[in-house]
This record gives C-alpha cells, structure tokens and sequence, in this order.
C-alpha cells in the first residue's frame, strides 16, 4: 500500500512537471513525449487523461477558444481516497505556488491554491485573489470571504465542510506596479485563465464534489459557457465537462452571483439563495430557510 502511494505521488509529480512544460501550451502539436499517469494513478488522483491547454498569447486581448473533452464514461464511485486526495492536492498546491505561466506570477504577494475538505459535497469556485488573499495565499478571506461564509452557514454547511478554490490563482491587479493599494483588483484577462484552467480542473477531479458552485460570471463563463451570460446560466443545473482531465463521476454545476457582486448590490441576494437552494434541495440540507 505504501509503495502504490508512493508510486502514485511519484507519477503525479512528474504529470504535474510535464504540464509545466510549454509544450504543453501548444495544442498545435501532439504530446507523444508527455508522461502520462498509469491508470491506477490517474484514477486515484482524479486526473485523467491531460489535454492540451488552449496556448499562451503573446498580448493579453487574445480570444480564447476553450476545446470542450468529449464526455466518457465514469466509474459509479470515485476511487480516490481521502489520503490520495489530499496527497494529490498539496502536490498541485506546491505547483501552483511556483508557477509563472503567466504574468500575474511575477506580481502576485502569495499564489492562492484554494482549500478545503477533499471530500466535499460541495465546491465554490470564485474569480481570483483580491488584496486580502494575496497576502494571506488564501481564497475568500476578505469581505467577500465573509459574505461567503455567511451563504455557506445559511445552506447548513460550513467552511469546512466544502471546498473553495478560484480559477485564477494570483490576484490580477489593476496596477501590478503597487501591489499595497486597495481597490486593486480586476477581473483576470483570458490568457491568465487560459494558463491557470489545468489547475482549476484538476481540483474539481481530485475532490470530485457532487456539486460545483460558479460565483460570478468568469467563473461560470470558464466552466459553463463562455458564450452566455451569468443571467443566462444561473437558474439551473449543467453538466460539468471539463477540457485536460476526465471527472471520475459526473458532476453538476450551478452558477450564481459571485459575493462581491452581492456586497455592491443587496437587492440580487434573494436570487442568489434561490440558486443554492437549488443545491440544498439536491443535498437534502435543511440549512436557514427563509
Ligand atoms: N474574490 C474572488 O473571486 N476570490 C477570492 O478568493 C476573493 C475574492
């Protein structure tokens, strides 16, 4: 048992270490010389299967055309044990602290992997670190964090309990130049989400929730559709189908407004518990009805 853990740690690694490689950058070429993970390996750490992900721009306005993986069929019961889970997460949190894919590695204070419970029924997935995280390497700390845990405890769960990461993992600044301002923040631009999707995806497949929680339009346009709107997404139940790795099991996504959102405007929150309702309802979570 030690040794396949320790097989699988190692196989993971290098998949990881292949991944940084820019060949893997250019869906232009095939990837006959990327190692790729032994089937055990790939079904215990929930990453199937590595895609190419869509190239790096040279200017920051490039459209991004995100391939969608053919959907296949999934195992009944996700394979990968809390120990694997866990293991395979720290070793991709290690990567993405290093990474300098893109700019926002040369700026960043702290990268932001995310965190939570590798079991989770539940993942919320938000835009990008603001100045709060940045500093801390932590996601939602701040006061759209707060805000967080307050939908969180109003579903009958807790922090804890769920995982939450980003899809950008360094906070995108407005002026990168002065990282100490407030007010700092931005959206993060195509190209940084193009380099940072492999994470993101990889997290979803390693903790494999039953449900994926879209806070805001970036994070619903980068896993759901970048052709719709936030309006035209929230509201129902999607299939979540990922591009560099195959989910063990399938796995539904909602999308709602994104906590900041919900700070700027109070009059959207009535919607936005509509929507985790939605989840709850699924769950059987009792949580604070209203
Ligand atoms: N906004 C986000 O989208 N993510 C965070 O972690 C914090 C604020």
């Amino acid at each position: 048992m030690a040794d396949s853990l320790r097989g699988l740690a190692g196989d993971f690694k290098r998949f990881l270490a292949a991944q940084e490689e820019e060949e893997l950058l250019d869906i232009s070429r095939p990837r006959e010389d990327a190692p790729a993970l032994s089937p055990a390996a790939l079904h215990q750490a929930g990453a199937f299967a590595a895609q190419a992900a869509p190239k790096m721009a040279e200017n920051s306005t490039l459209k991004v055309d995100f391939p969608r993986a053919q959907p296949q069929p999934a195992p009944e019961e996700n394979p990968v044990n809390k120990t694997d889970k866990t293991r395979a997460l720290a070793d991709l949190a290690e990567v993405i602290k290093t990474c300098t894919r893109c700019p926002l590695g040369a700026t960043r204070l702290n990268a932001v992997p995310g965190e939570g419970n590798v079991n989770a029924d539940v993942m919320f997935v938000g835009e990008g670190p603001g100045f709060d995280e940045d500093r801390q390497g932590r996601p939602f700390v701040g006061r759209a964090g707060q805000l967080l845990d307050k939908m969180i405890l109003a579903m009958g769960l807790a922090r804890e309990k769920v995982f939450i990461a980003n899809i950008a993992k360094c906070h995108p600044m407005v002026d990168p130049l002065h990282p100490e301002k407030h007010g700092n923040d931005r959206a993060p631009n195509a190209q940084e989400i193009a380099c940072c999707r492999k994470y993101i995806e990889q997290q979803i497949a390693i903790v494999c929730p039953k449900y994926v929680i879209a806070l805001g339009g970036v994070a619903a346009k980068a896993l759901i559709s970048d052709a719709a709107s936030l309006g035209a997404l929230r509201g129902k139940f999607h299939n979540l189908h990922l591009d560099s790795v195959q989910l063990p099991k399938p796995v539904q996504i909602i999308a709602t407004y994104h906590p900041a959102a919900l700070l700027r405007n109070p009059n959207w929150k009535k919607d936005a518990w509509q929507d985790l309702q939605m989840v709850m309802d699924q769950l059987g979570l009792k949580g604070a009805r209203k």
